[in-house]
């Protein structure tokens, strides 16, 4: 059983996951109004992979009989300056769940929690590779010097990536 205090902090994090989610889709509708369709698809991928974040939470608070509870969500920024603000943005929205990821797993220590401890361990890993990702488009942002011909490359190399959520919603329209 879930103590109310870690219930309240599992469920501040499953609504933090669906903000990044919000924050990522405004992301990639910016980046369509702006051509960059590859990028623009890579960002409703990694949207639609915060919902899954956020439903890692909700199913380990019903599985400990605890209570999911839904927020509501601030609305996310509908302009960024470039490509590359978008990428800055990114990581540094990264290191803010990163340190809210940290802070849960130390609330689970203190209250001697080892199931969630054991369950935000996948969370943790998952940080390290989400920092990465957004620091090399960033890196390869800069080496691409923002000109038009490279940035193309890059939506191209951006647009492969293709989530399992986003996949089936192509295959139900074809
Ligand atoms: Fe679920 Fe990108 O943090």
């Amino acid at each position: 059983m879930l103590s109310e205090k870690m219930q309240k902090a599992l469920n501040d994090q499953m609504n933090f996951e669906i903000h990044s989610g919000y924050i990522y889709a405004a992301m990639a509708a910016y980046l369509e109004s702006v051509d960059l369709g590859g990028f623009a698809s890579w960002m409703s991928s990694q949207a639609a992979e915060e919902m899954e974040h956020a439903m890692r939470f909700y199913k380990f608070i019903h599985d400990r009989g605890g209570r999911v509870i839904f927020d509501a969500i601030p609305a996310p920024p509908v302009e960024w300056q470039s490509l590359k603000v978008v990428f800055e943005a990114a990581l540094e929205h990264e290191r803010v769940v990163t340190g809210k990821i940290h802070e849960l797993v130390d609330l689970a220590v203190e209250l001697r929690d080892h199931a969630t401890q054991s369950f935000l361990k996948w969370f943790v890993d998952e940080q390290v590779e989400e920092e990465a990702t957004a620091d090399q488009w960033i890196k390869m942002i800069e080496m691409s010097d923002c000109q038009p011909a490279g940035l193309m490359m890059l939506d191209r190399e951006a647009g492969g990536r293709t989530s399992a959520v986003i996949a089936a919603l192509s295959a139900d329209e074809g």
